[in-house]
């Protein structure tokens, strides 16, 4: 029996099942995803008068800083909201890990992670159904041109 006919004789749902067996992904995406750790004991400034604070300078606007010196990526996002207020969430999403969590101005101003299109309150409230994870947020503090962001 050729293999067309085979498919035919199990009928088109079983021929899409045995087809397509991984449209919606046979395995977890963890699996194929680069993870890091959330940020812990984050405590740093920024100079807003820097030019890589530059974006801060407008509403809706966003940095990727790293908590630490010696880490190897960024995994802080500062933002200046659209109230004009200065905020930071971690960029390690609360559902795998990944370090895409950005600050866009839609709804309000949220942030979301592109990887699965989690979107968080800018307390760190999920804002879908893609986690119930809260995102970690720290607290901000300005004095003068410097931005103190800890926890
Ligand atoms: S890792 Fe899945 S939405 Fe961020």
């Amino acid at each position: 029996m050729e293999r067309k006919d085979f498919l035919r004789s199990l009928g088109a749902g079983a021929a899409f099942a045995l087809t397509f067996p991984c449209l919606n992904g046979c395995s977890t995406d963890s699996e194929d995803l680069e993870q890091f750790p959330e940020p812990n004991g984050v405590d740093f400034t920024v100079d807003l008068t820097s030019t890589d604070a530059a974006p801060l300078a407008n509403n809706g606007g966003f940095i990727l800083v790293k908590s630490s010196p010696s880490l190897g990526y960024t995994d802080i996002v500062v933002a200046r909201n659209l109230e004009g207020n200065l905020i930071a969430a971690s960029q390690i999403c609360s559902h795998q890990q990944t370090e895409e969590v950005r600050f866009i101005s839609e709804d309000g101003g949220v942030f979301r992670c592109s990887t699965h299109g989690s979107r968080f309150d800018q307390d760190g409230t999920p804002l879908n159904s893609v986690t119930s994870n809260p995102l970690k947020v720290f607290n901000t503090e300005l004095n003068g041109t410097t931005l103190r962001v800890f926890e």
